[in-house]
């Protein structure tokens, strides 16, 4: 962009100083075979002209160059060889290429002559490029049928009809893929290798193919790798799950789902164990335990998650504890205390019996001072009123609450009190 600047600016100062200078808005045009090229040239000039000579060139690469046609003020004289291919309208001195083929790829170069007061001349070069469009392309995916994760490897071909100068680009989900250890490319990047394929490399792919003059995208195509089981875990309805402990009520039916990612789906099993014996009690990812059946205490599963295409297998282990909260504390209670309710009933005790004490001594006060006043003097009197509520260490017993008020202003109160 800023070589172009640059360039169209030399050419600028160059012509100024001549007085003539020939402007071509692009060097390098690209063309599609079989369609009209039109080559734009701009010039200007500031001295009086009694003749205008163009004349257009073309060169191919390390060869002579060929004259095409030329003109001096309006009128045309064409080499009679392409004079049906070629065309210029002077003074505009653009070219009209129509129409276009392979053989007419090369550099164009027009050259502007001005008869005046002397011989005022410039030229420029453009370059012209003929690609046949490209068409949509498709992805053949190999093998067909799908690849198992870390033994199969995958390829991806992307396969172009027609197109010229083309440059493959394979997206996953959007975004371009890159050579890593496991994707490689073919020279020409038009196909994909992928070796060993795992998990990661399931996606959208497509392959983007581009050309100067055309750019075209397949369809989107999602290759199948079978993997897993990954993550296996059972879950529950009902009940406590601490690690792979199921705490339930007695009496409750639970519900058990078994579940990992694979695919194809995984087929699961589940096991029962007792003492040492174990059994298959199930098929499917579903498990109910029915409370009749939950006659121990604790009992020991296994699910079991098997993918019958990659041929690999995962299991769980998982113990399932009936329990009762109340019907636990009373089997308990017969047995010796635990020195946490020992304490907790103790506590119990001092409590109520304060509570009681507080509320004995809320109505005797009255009592006392009424028997104190009536056979004493007023100086005693007062003094009793003062001393009242310390009178006896009982009278302070109680509850006492501490309750913050907060500051109206909002503002704490910090250091001493002025009075
Ligand atoms: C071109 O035009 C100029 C003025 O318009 C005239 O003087 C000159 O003779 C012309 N040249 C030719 C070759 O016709
Ligand atoms: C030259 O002709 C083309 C059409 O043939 C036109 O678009 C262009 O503007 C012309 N250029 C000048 C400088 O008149
Ligand atoms: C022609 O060019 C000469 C020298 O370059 C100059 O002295 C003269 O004034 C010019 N004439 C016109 C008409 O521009
Ligand atoms: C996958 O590719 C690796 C290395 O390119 C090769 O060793 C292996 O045999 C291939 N596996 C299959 C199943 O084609
Ligand atoms: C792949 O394409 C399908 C539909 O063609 C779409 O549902 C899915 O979300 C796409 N996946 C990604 C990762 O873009
Ligand atoms: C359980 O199996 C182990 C070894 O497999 C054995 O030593 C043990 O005696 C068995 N216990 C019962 C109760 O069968
Ligand atoms: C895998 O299991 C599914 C059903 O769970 C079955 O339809 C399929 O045929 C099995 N495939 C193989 C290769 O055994």
């Amino acid at each position: 962009m800023w070589l172009k600047v640059f360039t169209a600016f030399l050419a600028f100062v160059t012509g100024a100083c001549s007085g003539l200078k020939v402007v071509v808005p692009s060097y390098t045009v690209h063309g599609i075979r079989g369609q009209a090229l039109y080559l734009p040239v701009h010039y200007g000039f500031h001295t009086p002209a009694s003749d205008i000579q163009i004349i257009w060139l073309f060169e191919r690469h390390h060869t002579m160059p060929k004259y095409l046609l030329g003109s001096v003020n309006k009128s045309v004289v064409p080499d009679l060889e392409y004079q049906h291919k070629f065309t210029m309208m002077p003074p505009n001195a653009s070219l009209l290429i129509n129409p276009l083929q392979f053989t007419d790829e090369g550099n164009y170069i027009v050259k502007v002559n001005i008869q005046g007061n002397g011989t005022l001349s410039a030229s420029q070069k453009i370059q012209v490029t003929v690609d046949d469009p490209v068409t949509k392309p498709m992805v053949q995916i190999q093998p067909s049928s799908g690849a198992v994760e870390y033994v199969g490897n995958m390829t991806l071909t992307c396969l172009v009809e027609e197109g010229t100068r083309l440059a493959y680009q394979w997206l996953k989900n959007g975004r371009p893929v890159h050579t890593s250890s496991t994707n490689s490319f073919s020279p020409q990047n038009n196909i994909l290798h992928i070796a060993p394929v795992t998990k990661e490399d399931i996606g959208n792919y497509s392959c983007l193919v581009k050309n100067p003059v055309s750019e075209m995208e397949s369809d989107i195509i999602m290759p199948t790798i079978y993997y897993g089981p990954y993550g296996l875990r059972v879950n529950s309805d009902k009940g406590l799950k601490v690690g792979e402990v199921f705490t339930v009520d007695i009496g409750e039916a639970i519900l058990f789902d078994c579940s990992a990612d694979s695919y194809p789906p995984n087929t699961y099993s589940w096991i029962q164990r007792t003492d040492n014996t174990t059994y298959v009690i199930k098929h499917g990812p579903l498990l109910e335990v029915a409370s009749e059946e939950v006659a121990q205490k604790t009992t020991d599963y296994v699910c079991c998650a098997y993918n019958n295409v990659t041929g690999r297998q995962d299991e769980t282990h998982f113990t399932v504890i009936i329990t009762s909260v109340g019907l636990e504390k009373l089997a308990q209670k017969g047995k010796s205390l635990s020195p946490l309710a020992s304490i907790t009933g103790i506590s119990l005790f001092l409590i109520i019996s304060m509570c009681l004490l507080l509320l004995w001594k809320k109505y005797q006060p009255y009592k006392v001072i009424k028997q104190k006043l009536e056979g004493r003097p007023e100086t005693e009197y007062r003094k009793a009123r003062t001393f009242s509520g310390h009178e006896d260490a009982l009278d302070d017993f109680g509850i006492y609450e501490f309750v913050a008020f907060p500051d109206a202003s909002g503002v704490p109160r910090v250091g001493f009190p002025s009075g």
